[in-house]
């Protein structure tokens, strides 16, 4: 085993260096503190690893995914959704019969209890997608009492297939409820994307067929989301199940985890970006100028990740997918060559090019979504639609790790010292 070593003072320690199974090593500090008093700091975590993981792999600067160790290009292509699931929660690509009682065990669960249609109907119309799936996430588990306990492993099994069941349930009422249209119930006969577009897009008057394009483009959005290692919002579903909360409440958190701009709420970001240069005509150059401006907020939606540094595989999977698509539904969508253009400008730019930003998972799927017909502010919940065996994958390793600790990381403070309360009348 290796090691590196800390000098303090006149302290020295020994510490051991982990290796994964890929490229990356990692050192153990969990003796540094016991040892020589001092902890790290490490904003925004880009240099700790809580844990060891299995699920997914990231080779940031060779632009590599790879998910239980198969390339996520090869996953786009040929698996379905739940495949992609089953593989993510049990560590192996499921046989034919494996796969079908899995599909069917999950299709079983995909009503919603008849009384959370009022769940919905507490928000107000113009209520946020993310809030109320949130909120509809976590009100799940007081359905559910007898399966909530987080050491039970027949009531996680059965917890993770009613959260993969019902959120396309719960995604597609909660739209429903926002555009004043009745609740569509779950068709058990179709697949798992078409059953989700079917209860979002039929009506009681008027049947959705689910066009082949847009379920094998949503199949592929859906796996292209499905993991992304130890991002915020999977952090967060640890963090929250680490102190033995639900699956529920887990799940529920990385749900608002994922809503921030910088994370998942960035895909409806990109695409109001998008409208916005359409209404100024088109010119990009304006919101270049504003993204390097370091005095001015704005940044480029879409653009950027911590740890893509040449590019992200996911969204060149997802741009030829957008021009595909987009294609064979012969829609001719203005917003596409200004993400074009917009990519071209600063990928040729030294701002961009010096500090390696290029086209994140965001930036092109909006388009995608725009022309599948759902409306931008529910980008976000299809986002969160698609990193739900991630979370759940993720939740499970870290509740079946016997080293798991409740995450609770250290501070450096720097607030005042001692000091003596002052009674009111006597404070200037
Ligand atoms: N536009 C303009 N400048 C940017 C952008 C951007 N999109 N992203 C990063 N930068 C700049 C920063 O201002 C900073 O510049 P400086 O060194 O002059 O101060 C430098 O690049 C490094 O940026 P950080 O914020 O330190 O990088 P970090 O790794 O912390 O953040 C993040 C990554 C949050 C994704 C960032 O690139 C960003 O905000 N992008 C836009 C939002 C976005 O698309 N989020 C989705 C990410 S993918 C996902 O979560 C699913």
């Amino acid at each position: 085993m290796s090691e590196a070593t800390i000098r303090y003072g006149d302290r020295e320690v020994k510490l051991p260096v982990i290796k994964g199974s890929e490229t990356e090593s990692g050192v153990d500090i969990s003796r540094l503190a016991a040892e020589t008093g001092l902890f790290t700091l490490d904003r925004g975590f880009g240099n700790t690893a809580e844990s060891e993981s299995s699920v997914s792999f990231i080779d940031g600067e060779a632009g590599i995914l790879r998910y239980r160790g198969y390339p996520i290009e090869q996953l786009a292509q040929q698996a379905t959704f739940l495949e992609v699931a089953y593989l993510l929660l049990y560590g192996e690509l499921p046989n034919r019969h494996e796969l079908d009682a899995f599909t069917g065990s999950v299709t079983r669960h995909t009503l919603l209890r008849e009384d959370m249609k009022h769940l919905f109907e507490a928000f107000p119309h113009n209520a946020h997608p993310m809030q109320i799936l949130a909120s509809a996430t976590s009100a799940l588990a007081t359905y559910y009492p007898d399966a909530l306990d987080p050491r039970d492993p027949k009531s996680v099994e059965v917890s993770c297939r009613r959260l993969l069941a019902k959120m396309p349930t719960m995604i597609a009422w909660l739209y429903k409820y926002r555009v004043h249209q009745p609740y569509i119930y779950p068709h058990n006969d179709l697949d798992y994307p078409s059953n989700f577009l079917y209860m979002v897009h039929s009506l009681p008057t008027e049947e959705y067929i689910p066009d082949p394009v847009v379920v094998a483009a949503l199949n592929v959005l859906l796996i292209l989301h499905a993991d992304h290692g130890q991002n915020c919002s999977a952090t967060a579903v640890k963090l929250v199940g680490s102190g033995e909360a639900n699956i529920f409440s887990s799940v529920a958190a990385g749900v608002l985890a994922l809503s921030g701009p910088r994370h998942g709420g960035a895909n409806q970001e990109v695409l109001e970006m998008l409208e916005t240069m359409e209404a100024a005509g088109g010119d990009v150059s304006y919101f270049i100028e504003r993204a390097k401006d370091r005095s001015d907020p704005f940044r480029l939606m879409g653009f950027g990740h911590r740890i893509y540094k040449n590019f992200d595989p996911r969204a060149q999977i997802i741009k030829r997918a957008a021009e595909d698509v987009l294609a064979k539904l012969g829609i001719d969508d203005p917003l596409l060559n200004i993400a074009f253009e917009l990519e071209r400008v600063a990928l040729s730019d030294d701002y961009f090019i010096e500090r390696r930003l290029y086209p994140n998972v965001d930036f092109y799927s909006g388009i995608i979504y725009r022309a599948l017909g759902f409306p931008t502010d529910m980008f976000t919940v299809l986002f969160a639609l698609g990193r739900l065996p991630g979370w759940l994958a993720q939740w499970k390793e870290g509740a079946e790790d016997p080293h798991t600790r409740i995450f609770r990381p250290q501070q450096v403070y720097v607030g005042p010292t001692a000091r003596d309360f002052v009674p009111i009348s006597q404070r200037p």
